[in-house]
């Protein structure tokens, strides 16, 4: 039995984790939810939207599934999603874009690996406002989490038999950060003379990928523009309903969807599971428990090639009649 920490979430987050927790269950896996809650709802009664239980729990389990947690836009508390990732140095957002079956796309040769650093650029917070009409935010890119993110892309490069890693940056512009992180990445390439190792500003590279993403394989970038480039690449394969991600760090890694809570369509039942469930099916990779992950994937596509589908996918399902239909199908 493995012990692994569930964060609910807020937003469409309880609705996709029931479903997903309720698939997980189906498949037989041998786990222990270590149920915690967190965000918006916490603060009221615990005064923090991330207590340290949540980390406790983390740290002590090593795995966690996370649903997503509102970060209030322009004021309010830090991202929890950021405060989470630093706390327990999860240095590496691994987010996997590969086309899935029957979900009809622009492109349907898309298999990429989007690896985004996950600890420092504009995501210190270290904002500043220096009078009504200034603010300041500080990019913070240090050598040695450029080095970290560059090795772990090399090295999943080749884990996974992949033959190119391009590194994405604006290093015309910001010749200093982004150049140490390009710096970092050309360093690390020479020890990896059996990969492909190619350079592309980020702008150009949003052009190339709606334009021919086949031609891209792993992207390693810095935080900010691996954020927003991931959004790119999910809607490359269906839409923010059905990316995956995974931050790792040393000790920890903590399984999520790439989308975030969806207020618009909060407990409405709309909801599309399958970026949690694929995370969670990532998870038990992680965990061992393959089988289970197995079943899963086979059940999810038995699933869509039925024609079950959310609406965000083309679909007319509702999140627990979708739920209901892959339980149905792991048999
Ligand atoms: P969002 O990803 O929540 O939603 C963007 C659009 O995609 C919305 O129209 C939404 O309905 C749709 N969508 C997202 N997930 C879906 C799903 N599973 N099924 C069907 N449709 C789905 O992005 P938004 O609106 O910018 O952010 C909402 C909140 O989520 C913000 O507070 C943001 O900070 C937070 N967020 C949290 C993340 C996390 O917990 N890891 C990641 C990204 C955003």
């Amino acid at each position: 039995m493995t012990k692994v920490t569930l964060i609910k979430g807020d937003g469409i987050g309880p609705e996709i984790s029931e479903s997903v927790v309720k698939i997980i269950e189906a498949s037989g896996a041998d786990i222990e939810w270590d149920i915690q809650t967190a965000g918006l709802d916490v603060i009221e009664k615990e005064g923090v939207p991330l207590p340290q239980r949540v980390i406790d729990s983390i740290k002590k389990n090593k795995v966690a599934l996370k649903a997503p947690i509102t970060t209030p836009i322009g004021k309010g508390f830090r991202s929890v999603n950021v405060q989470l990732r630093k706390e327990l140095d999860l240095y590496a957002n691994i987010r996997p874009c590969k086309n899935i079956p029957t979900i009809q796309t622009r492109f349907d040769n898309v298999d990429i690996v989007v690896v985004r650093e996950n600890t420092e650029d504009l995501y210190a917070g270290l904002e500043e406002k220096i009078d009504d009409n200034t603010a300041h935010s500080i990019k913070i890119i240090t050598r040695a989490a450029s080095l970290r993110i560059a090795r772990y892309a090399f090295d999943y490069a080749v884990q996974y038999n992949r033959k190119e890693v391009c590194v994405v940056t604006k290093a015309n512009i910001c010749k200093l950060s982004d150049g140490l992180f390009l710096e970092c990445a050309r360093e690390i390439a020479k020890e990896y003379p059996q990969i492909k190792f190619r350079e592309i500003l980020v702008d150009n590279c949003c052009m190339q990928l709606v334009q021919n993403p086949s031609q891209f394989d792993i992207l390693v970038l810095p935080n900010l523009y691996g954020d927003i480039v991931s959004d790119l690449t999910a809607g490359l394969i269906g839409g923010l309903g059905v990316a995956k991600s995974a931050n790792i760090g040393k000790d920890c890694a903590v399984f999520e969807a790439v989308h975030g809570s969806a207020p618009d369509i909060k407990g409405q039942d709309k909801a599309n599971p399958m970026a949690l469930l694929l995370s969670g099916v990532e998870m038990l990779k992680h965990i061992g428990q393959n089988e289970q992950a197995e079943k899963i994937e086979k059940a999810l596509y038995k699933t869509l090639e039925s024609g079950i589908k959310t609406a965000d996918i083309g679909g007319s399902a509702k999140c627990s009649e979708f739920t209901k239909a892959i339980i149905d199908n792991i048999g």
